[in-house]
């Protein structure tokens, strides 16, 4: 089994990653950004919930997030491999992530960082506000509010990956090719040093 963590602060490319990923390394995307905004636009009590949070630039509660997670999981019951884009994003969700892991007897591989310079993050996140219709892309205060809850709550949790051996950087600047074969190149290296069967 190969479970890869895409991590990052906003805008730095873990969904457009995520996309090409899945595709070449059929894996599993779990975006928990992805399956919340499905949840608003279903209008359902959960994505009511979720928008009040997202549009402050907020973390949607630890036990909301880790309960969407654990149905996907389940959902996926026979599949082997997962890409986490998104989460986990607090001490609390990794904790949980560790937990439902290793009932399926598995693990997380590999951790991959996506490092962008906060500058470039704010151009891409205006850019893609213009269009996306993603509230917390239109306002630069939610946008600073999203980056600081980033080195908050979010990039401490890189420790408990870097302790493991399992963390590792990726120049998130570049084209999203040029992204996309450096973090090809690391996954690959990772994959030879696991025992074959268990990916
Ligand atoms: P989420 O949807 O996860 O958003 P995010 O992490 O804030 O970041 P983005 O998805 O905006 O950025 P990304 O890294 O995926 O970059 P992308 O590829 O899109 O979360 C949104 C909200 O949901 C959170 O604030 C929170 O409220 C809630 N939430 C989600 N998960 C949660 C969790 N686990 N716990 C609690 N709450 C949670 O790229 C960005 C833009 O840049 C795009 O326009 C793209 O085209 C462009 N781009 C990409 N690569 C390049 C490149 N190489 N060069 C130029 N442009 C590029
Ligand atoms: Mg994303």
């Amino acid at each position: 089994m190969f479970n890869l963590i895409l991590f990052g602060p906003p805008g730095s490319g873990k969904g457009t990653q995520s996309e090409k990923l899945v595709e070449k390394y059929q894996l599993i995307h779990l975006s928990t950004g992805n399956l919340l905004r499905e949840e608003i636009s279903n209008r359902t009590p959960l994505g009511v919930e979720a928008k009040s949070f997202m549009d402050k630039g907020q973390l949607v509660p630890d036990e909301v997030v880790v309960g969407i997670i654990d149905s996907c999981l389940e959902h996926h019951k026979d599949a082997a491999d997962f890409l986490f884009d998104g989460f986990p994003r607090t001490a609390a969700q990794a904790d949980a992530l560790d937990k439902l892991l290793n009932l399926k007897k598995t693990e997380i591989s590999l951790v991959l960082a996506l490092d962008v310079t906060e500058e470039e993050l704010i151009k891409r996140l205006l850019n893609r506000g213009k269009t996306s219709g993603r509230s917390d892309d239109t306002n630069e205060t939610v946008i600073h509010q999203r980056f600081a809850v980033y080195k908050n709550e979010t990039a401490p949790i890189a420790e408990h990956y870097k302790k493991l051996r399992r963390f590792q950087t990726v120049k998130g600047e570049g084209t999203i090719d040029e992204i996309f074969n450096l973090i090809c190149q690391a996954i690959d290296k990772r994959m030879k040093t696991l025992p074959s069967d268990l990916w």
